[in-house]
């Protein structure tokens, strides 16, 4: 039996990987804003496989929070083994509106530091642990359409590496996975038409394996995997004359 928080599973990935990861016989602490959501999956899932926490990580204590969620999953379901975030926002935003941005900002590089940064010294002082999160694809080059969502998706990449570099530094066991999904079809995507849309079931297959297997990083599907590959080979003085709107 295996044991592992997920912050943001009310909705889409994040409620897909945790509806998998309890298939396959794990317990759960899982995190979101929407409290009535998370009580609706604890009684579809089992209050004998799931805890449930509110965590706001744009929040000032949403370090606290989670280590509220953390002690009652281990009270009830024994050591955590894994800690993932995938709580998220993002639009595209081609009018450059100032509040999206910063929010933006406030959620998916604040928050997430602050999720990465507690998870981080959980497991240090636990000896051992594997911390995941899901960026995207958005941050492999910037992307004028969604300039907040692009940046903040690259400095989570980029989060991730320092924190593994930190581990070995520091001779530390913990382990690190970084999945960057292209577009998956959820609430987040809510407004427009998408390429390649993928099925957030399908997706949340592919995570579960990648967490199972402590992949370091995981592009997917095969399809963005390949077009990534060729955006990062595109010089930034061409990059920045292509018309990519979504
Ligand atoms: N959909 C895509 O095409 C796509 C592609 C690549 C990467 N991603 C990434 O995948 C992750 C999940 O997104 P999704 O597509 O599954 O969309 P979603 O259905 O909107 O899920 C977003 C999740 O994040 C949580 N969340 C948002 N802000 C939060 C906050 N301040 N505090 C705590 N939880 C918060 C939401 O919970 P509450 O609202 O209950 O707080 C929800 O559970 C995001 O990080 C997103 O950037 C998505």
């Amino acid at each position: 039996m295996k044991t592992g928080i997920i912050i943001g599973a009310t909705s889409g990935i994040g409620l897909e990987v945790s509806r998998q990861l309890v298939q396959k016989g794990w317990k759960l602490g899982i995190a979101g804003r929407r409290v009535e959501l998370l009580e609706k999956i604890q009684a579809e899932l089992g209050k004998n496989n799931i805890e449930i926490g509110f965590i706001d990580i744009a929040a000032e204590n949403s370090e606290d929070q989670l280590k509220k969620l953390i002690q009652r999953t281990e009270e009830n379901f024994g050591k955590i083994d894994l800690i993932f975030n995938v709580s998220g926002i993002g639009s595209q935003n081609k009018d450059l509106k100032l509040d999206i941005e910063l929010n933006t900002v406030k959620t998916n590089a604040l928050g997430f530091t602050r999720m990465m940064d507690t998870a981080f010294q959980y497991f240090t002082e636990k000896g051992s642990g594997h911390i995941a999160a899901v960026s995207s694809i958005a941050g492999t080059k910037g992307l004028g359409a969604a300039p907040a969502y692009s940046a903040t998706k690259r400095f989570q990449n980029t989060y991730l590496q320092c924190l593994a570099q930190l581990a070995t530094i520091r001779n530390l066991d913990i382990k690190f996975t970084d999945i960057r999904p292209g577009f998956v079809d959820t609430d987040l995507l809510k407004t427009g038409t998408y390429p390649l849309l993928m099925k957030p079931t399908d997706v949340a297959k592919s995570i579960v394996k990648a967490i199972e297997s402590k992949k370091r990083k995981l592009v997917i599907d095969w399809k963005y995997a390949i077009i990534t590959f060729f955006w990062r080979l595109i010089p930034d003085c061409i990059w920045e004359r292509l018309k990519i709107s979504n």
